[in-house]
């Protein structure tokens, strides 16, 4: 890991191997490692570019808001900074699922292709939106804690609670140190993210939705959907997984993404 300069701020990056660049953003409120089961895994094949976003990880940063589409731009400058002049293949969870589609309308020119994984294409509703600015206010208050007991129970599968529990509580850990100003500045941008569900037809590059069967906040239904959709997407389902299906079930999501790498 190493921190790279990109202006004002630096992000705390992984970047090894060499080959096709893939850039892995991770969701809320987390860092680059919950990409541990395919950073050492796909580096042997690709060039893996893993970095904690604004304010998240070991990337220091005072927002008081970061909307998607600023996190798009600093994941650009990333690129830039580390001389990467090659389209890479975007991958992102959830948040940064989110960032991906602002990825894509503000740096097409930067992408070979686009892997989703649990992740929506709808903004919040009203209530979803009330809900992320309340809990922004309260974890700059009181810090995480609340915030992160209501999330974990939707973040694995509920089979997996308990047959990872080493996965489950790495997750926690990262949640609970990480910086509150960054999780209210995050929840402030995901509030008011625009609805994509429209441009999903316009995104004409190859695309792999990928979704754990058992995602509690962006279900397999809801991302068949986005797949569907899409002219180029390809959808997989990870079963028995959750949301975090790229941590609970490394091996098919790896072997997803190889597949997808190797077709397109
Ligand atoms: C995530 O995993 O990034 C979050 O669940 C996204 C969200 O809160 O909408």
């Amino acid at each position: 890991m190493s921190l790279v300069s990109i202006g004002e701020i630096s992000l705390n990056t992984f970047d090894q191997g060499s080959g096709a660049p893939l850039l892995l953003v991770h969701g809320f409120p987390l860092d680059h490692s919950m990409w541990r089961g395919q950073i050492n895994d796909l580096s042997s094949r690709y060039r893996v570019i893993a970095p904690d976003l604004r304010g998240f990880g070991k990337s220091a940063s005072q927002d008081d808001k970061v909307t998607m589409a600023q996190f798009a731009d600093d994941l650009a400058a990333l690129l830039d900074a580390l001389d990467v002049g090659e389209p890479v293949t975007y991958c992102g969870l959830s948040m940064g699922g989110y960032i991906g589609w602002q990825f894509v309308q503000r740096h097409r020119d930067r992408l070979a292709r686009l892997i989703q994984c649990d992740t929506k294409s709808k903004p919040d509703d009203d209530e979803a939106q009330a809900t992320r600015m309340k809990a922004a206010d309260h974890v700059l208050k009181h810090g995480p804690e609340t915030l992160v007991a209501t999330m974990m129970p939707k973040l694995f599968a509920e089979a997996n609670r308990s047959s990872q529990p080493d996965a489950v509580e790495a997750t926690r850990e990262v949640m609970m140190n990480t910086a509150p100003s960054a999780i209210a500045a995050a929840l402030r941008g995901m509030a008011e993210r625009p609805d994509v569900t429209n441009e999903l037809s316009q995104i004409d590059l190859p695309a792999l939705i990928l979704c754990g069967e058992h995602d509690a906040i962006s279900p397999p239904d809801e991302m068949r959907k986005i797949a569907a959709a899409m002219p180029q997407a390809r959808f997989v389902q990870i079963d028995g997984a959750g949301h975090m299906a790229p941590l609970e079930d490394p091996q098919a999501v790896n072997a997803a993404i190889i597949e997808f790498l190797s077709d397109t």
